[in-house]
């Protein structure tokens, strides 16, 4: 499993060269003490020199002089990679010498990988895609023993759909048409709004579609979407204007602060384009009230922006108080069709109850864009080969899922409805745990699958990290990190209001984790706020 953020990133080709680059770093070279011990004196050549040439001393092909300086730049404020590297060295030491820290695992708050973490895959899904992948089982005739109905009989329908019966083949760039067609299906059963497989792209998952933006177009992202969906803008060309969330609202938008940000931006000859939005919210775990979802799209419609809503959360809401509404339904809702609103909706087969995300698979829903602009979308989308094959079907899955009354129906509910229950749990405990903790608060989880929890950090804490040149955060991050072996995201990898510090810890782990996670974690921060007490 692949810790380092850098690897999170919609990776180029380039993406790629550099972290080939770095593990081959990794194995050739003595640890960072050591070299430090060894360091070169003045007026010899360092290993970074070193690095540059080949074993012949030949200069290299590549040097990170000479990458993209996007690409750099990007690595070189990857905090969240800093602590997650380090995790996987104590893993690495736990795994050679289990009494090398005062804990027997490392427990991965930090990233959203649900069946790494333990989250079952959905059997429904898994019988309809093994059935695909070896369309030979379908002849068996222990097949009906081992694979319910309804999965054999959708796994015949999908078949069917594709050229040759074979997932192995391309696919229209787009995605199969018949899969479009029943994502579009799932679309409008869940809005009650037409939707049309014209308008669907299948991709790669949500953080992959660079299509939109490869125009170098200046995007508007809230300040803290998730890293990966601004990190692959950037390398495309994009340039973010962040703007802060209402931490005190429940994490709203405030439309007025937004405005401000947009026209400070435009008054500097940045030619905004798009609004990015997270619903439910990454890392803030909240569900936008339909009034505050309302605000955004009347400002994308007056400001002329295209709004990029981010969706993959939509399964994952955890109240009674709010229920996920699409973008596409609230605009409709308020009398604006596609004439009147450019709008982008992302989902992915990675979350929810379902948790995919090593399988690939997402879609964007296009719609209001003039024709003209209509065909060079596909004309880029036409550029890359499909998507791959299991994360279409995976999607169209997702979008339709066992019907009442269909064979698998039961157990793909009682699946489904055990592990978003568990994760409200979850979500609740350590909610109220951190609650409890000095100097801390964390809003209700009413989504998705993270806090975003704030810690008033003790002024010496403060100084004790300046005077190690690291993020106050980043430093709470890695005190706690080195003392329970719990993993989280300091909050400045995503950015937050200055002189607040935050950091991002899911809710994935198997909730018979969570009372082990919180006696650590409250043994952990009683010792720091005392330690730094002024
Ligand atoms: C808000 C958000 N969008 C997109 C993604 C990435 O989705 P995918 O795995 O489909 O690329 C994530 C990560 O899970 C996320 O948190």
């Amino acid at each position: 499993m692949h810790q380092n953020g850098a690897a999170d990133v919609d990776v180029t080709s380039l993406c790629l060269a550099v972290r080939c680059h770095v593990r081959a770093r990794r194995h050739r070279f003595p640890s960072r003490a050591s070299s430090m011990a060894n360091s070169p004196t003045p007026g010899t050549h360092t290993h970074q020199e070193d690095d540059d040439r080949d074993a012949s001393g030949a200069a290299r092909a590549l040097t990170v002089g000479s990458l993209n300086p996007k690409v750099v730049a990007l690595a070189d404020h990857h905090l969240a990679g800093r602590v997650a590297r380090r995790a996987q060295n104590m893993q690495e030491d736990l795994e050679s010498n289990p009494a090398s820290h005062p804990f027997n695992e490392i427990i991965y708050c930090n990233h959203s990988n649900p069946q790494s973490q333990g989250q079952q895959p959905n059997k429904f899904f898994r019988e309809v895609l093994a059935l695909c992948e070896y369309p030979h089982l379908l002849d068996r005739s222990q097949t009906s023993f081992l694979f319910s109905s309804d999965a054999i009989a959708r796994a015949q329908d999908i078949l069917g759909l594709i050229p040759g019966r074979s997932t192995g083949g391309y696919s229209h760039c787009q995605g199969i048409e018949g899969l479009r067609d029943a994502i579009a299906d799932g679309i409008a059963s869940r809005d009650g709004l037409p939707s049309y497989a014209d308008d669907i792209f299948l991709t790669d998952g949500a953080a992959a579609p660079g299509t939109l933006n490869d125009t170098g177009n200046d995007f508007l992202p809230l300040i803290t979407v998730g890293p990966l969906i601004t990190y692959s803008m950037v390398l495309r060309g994009a340039t973010l204007v962040p703007y802060y969330l209402d931490e005190s609202k429940g994490w709203r938008v405030n439309i007025s602060d937004l405005k401000k940000q947009l026209d400070g931006a435009r008054s500097k000859g940045i030619a905004v384009r798009g609004l990015v939005v997270v619903n439910p919210g990454n890392p803030t775990g909240q569900v936008l009230s339909e009034e505050n979802q309302c605000e955004i799209v009347e400002l994308c419609k007056n400001e002329g922006l295209v709004l990029l809503a981010d969706e993959v959360y939509q399964e994952n809401i955890y109240t009674d108080q709010k229920k996920f509404n699409s973008f596409k339904k609230v605009a409709g809702s308020i009398g604006h069709g596609e004439g009147d609103i450019s709008l982008v909706s992302f989902h992915s087969v990675s979350n929810g109850y379902y948790g995919e995300c090593g399988r690939r698979g997402g879609y964007m829903e296009v719609t209001g864009f003039s024709s003209e602009v209509r065909k060079e979308v596909y004309k880029v989308a036409s550029l890359s080969p499909c998507s791959n094959i299991s994360g279409q079907i995976l999607m169209s899955l997702v979008m339709n899922p066992p019907k009442v009354g269909d064979e698998s129906y039961t157990s793909y509910r009682a699946e489904r409805d055990g592990i978003l229950s568990s994760l409200s749990r979850c979500a609740e405990a350590m909610v109220s745990t951190f609650n409890s903790l000095e100097g801390m608060s964390c809003s209700k989880a009413e989504g998705a699958i993270s806090l975003f929890p704030s810690v008033r950090l003790p002024p010496q804490a403060i100084s004790a990290a300046e005077a190690m040149n690291t993020e106050p955060d980043a430093f709470y991050a890695l005190r706690l990190l080195e003392s329970t072996g719990i993993v989280v995201v300091p909050g400045s990898v995503f950015g937050q209001v200055p002189g607040t510090w935050h950091f991002r810890c899911t809710i994935l782990p198997q909730e018979e984790k969570i009372p082990l996670i919180i006696s650590r974690f409250k043994a952990f921060h009683e010792a720091f706020m005392e330690e730094f007490r002024s």
